[in-house]
């Protein structure tokens, strides 16, 4: 079974309540969105590889790290977008992948319309992110299609899960560990996270 990880560090929660407050500003709320999505990476990456390296100091020679994982990232359009800039920010060498899915209106299935993955080699980590794990549709069809093209060492990053989501992902892909801000209460008859954030691509981006 995979983890679930809600991170109650304190800037992450004080960052979080603003992130709801209905008053937020599309600019805050796009600057809280990557900061926040950086101290869930900061959080997702503690496990990463690290080798020894030499490094020299103005004074003289010592060891240090390095990183032995590439790391990549796949926003799931539109709104993972909002959480790549933050964790770009913390890991500028990461490559950055986007996957788009609509719901078919008469299978109701989900279909793949846009996909530009990280180019996947050995000891690489991927970060799949997207705001709200609501239903966990969206979510699973997103890691199964990137699990088919060979992907496999996978973490999802969201804001703020929902029961259902977090089932729903952890049935499917038990491999995959989900870190998040907060787990809410439940999902509207909308299909909206109860209390949520809102529509978060509106709140992003000012637009519908
Ligand atoms: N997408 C949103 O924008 N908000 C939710 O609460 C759930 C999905």
């Amino acid at each position: 079974m995979s983890n679930l990880y809600i991170l109650d560090h304190p800037l992450i929660q004080s960052k979080l309540t603003r992130l709801r407050d209905k008053e937020t500003s599309n600019k805050e709320f796009r600057e809280l969105c990557a900061e926040i999505s950086s101290l869930i990476c900061y959080e997702a990456s503690r496990d990463l590889i690290l080798d020894d390296i030499n490094v020299s100091t103005p004074l003289g020679e010592t060891k240090g790290k390095v990183l032995e994982n590439k790391i990549g990232i796949i926003a799931i359009l539109r709104t993972g977008i909002g959480m790549a800039e933050g964790i770009l920010s913390l890991i500028p060498n990461a490559k950055l992948g986007h996957i788009g899915l609509y719901r078919d209106p008469n299978t109701l299935m989900p279909v793949e319309y846009f996909c530009k993955l990280p180019e996947h080699t050995e000891n690489c980590q991927i970060f799949v992110l997207d705001p709200m794990l609501a239903t966990g549709g969206t979510a699973s069809a997103a890691i199964q299609f990137i699990k088919e093209r060979g992907i496999n060492n996978i973490k999802y990053l969201c804001l703020i899960a929902a029961p259902n989501g977090v089932k729903r992902v952890q049935a499917d892909h038990p491999d995959v560990d989900i870190y998040t801000a907060a787990l809410d209460e439940y999902l509207t008859e909308n299909g909206y996270i109860f209390p949520g954030l809102g529509d978060v691509g509106r709140r992003l981006y000012g637009t519908k």
